[in-house]
């Protein structure tokens, strides 16, 4: 069976910095506890208007394509990781097709929030590795800033995420050893309310929320999006963070022992471990459980928040371009978040 591996990569953010101070403009925040809890110090937002989920990745995708030597037109297949897709349907898979102009072949959009890259990966591996395609192109990307609550209310969650876009193109290999050695994936629904953005959706009060919600008593329509879920604001994303976070120091280092494990490699073994950028305290967490030395793991939520699908492309396309990640080194990629999802990769680069 051939190998596939990551022929190409790039990234994008907004120019706009967003930083701890200027949140404090409009929540009841400061940049101590932002800093103190998550090791955020700035995001960037897109330019409202004229940046979108898919111009972002579009963005980083041409960037990717041109590192992989290849044209848009050679892309046979497309993976979209988002959960703030430019529409509610179509996905931004299509979106990102259109502004790249190469009509016809398959988009693919699929929902693993922050697990959403790795499990991308997954899926252009299994593609590559069977001779379906030669060069999949697999985009992640956020545009939280448009959907987030800006008030105090929603300062948990609002504080930690941030935008931006990272691509790969997937090619076969016939270097022996080398590419994506394994990929594993994980999730567990039971938790699926703990982090979450639940409205608009067809759940209408199948969880005794019917009042909560205010679902009208009519025999069609009006249940997707009521009128009190509008006046309360019942329409942002909400988390139980510490909750999340129990969650995510536990299945982090049991996904990357699962990796390494498959291979028959140890922690010490990993070149570079490219962490979900959830959350520092997460990160540093797990490198201190995996002892991990600080060269091994590659962080920059300090700059760029908590981007979701995008934060391990963006990161692993920053640690590359810096010459983090060379030739011949065992690269890590691990991921956790809502759903529960969670998922690792291990890459012979
Ligand atoms: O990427 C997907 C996966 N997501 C994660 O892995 C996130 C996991 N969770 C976390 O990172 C952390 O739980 C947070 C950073 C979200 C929150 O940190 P925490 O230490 O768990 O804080 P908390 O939610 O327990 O809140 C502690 C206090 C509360 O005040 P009281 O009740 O003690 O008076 C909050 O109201 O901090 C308050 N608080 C804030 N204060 C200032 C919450 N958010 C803020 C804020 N600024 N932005």
């Amino acid at each position: 069976m051939l190998q596939s591996k990551i022929a190409g990569i790039g990234y994008y953010v907004p120019e706009k910095i967003v930083t701890n101070n200027d949140l404090t403009r409009v929540m009841d925040t400061s940049n101590e506890w932002i800093i103190e809890r998550t090791g955020i110090e700035e995001r960037r937002y897109i330019e409202r208007h004229k940046e979108t989920t898919s111009t972002m990745g579009t963005e980083a995708a041409k960037i990717a394509i041109e590192r992989a030597g290849i044209t848009p037109q050679d892309i046979d297949f497309i993976i979209f990781a988002t959960l703030s897709p430019d529409y509610y349907f179509p996905g931004s898979g299509v979106l990102l097709q259109r502004q790249l102009g190469i009509p016809g072949i398959g988009a693919l959009d699929i929902r693993n929030q922050c697990s959403g890259f790795v499990y991308g990966l997954s899926i252009a591996d299994q593609f590559v590795k069977t001779g379906m395609y030669k060069n999949v192109l697999l985009v992640g990307s956020e545009a939280h800033s448009m959907g987030l609550d800006f008030t105090t209310r929603g300062r948990n969650v609002s504080v930690i995420f941030g935008d931006g876009a990272g691509a790969v193109v997937i090619q076969p290999t016939e270097e022996k050893g080398k590419g994506i050695l394994s990929t594993h994936l994980h999730a567990d629904g039971e938790h699926a309310e703990q982090l979450a953005y639940i409205n608009p959706g067809s759940h209408c009060g199948i969880h005794g929320d019917r009042e909560k919600f205010g679902y009208p008593d009519q025999e069609f329509g009006g249940m997707f999006l009521t009128q009190k879920m509008w006046d309360d604001e019942d329409l942002y994303p909400n988390m139980n963070g510490q909750f999340v976070f129990k969650f995510a120091v536990k299945k982090f280092p049991e996904v990357i022992m699962e990796a390494l494990q498959t291979n028959g490699y140890t922690p010490a073994d990993i070149n570079l471990l490219v962490p979900h950028q959830a959350n520092l305290r997460i990160a540093q967490f797990v490198q201190k459980v995996l002892k991990l030395k600080d060269d091994q793991v590659y962080n920059n939520i300090q700059k760029y928040g908590n981007t979701t699908a995008a934060s391990i492309p963006i990161a692993l396309c920053e640690a590359w371009e810096k010459g983090l990640v060379k030739d011949g080194d065992l690269v890590c990629l691990a991921a956790f978040g809502s759903g529960f999802t969670w998922a690792s990769a291990l890459i012979k680069w």
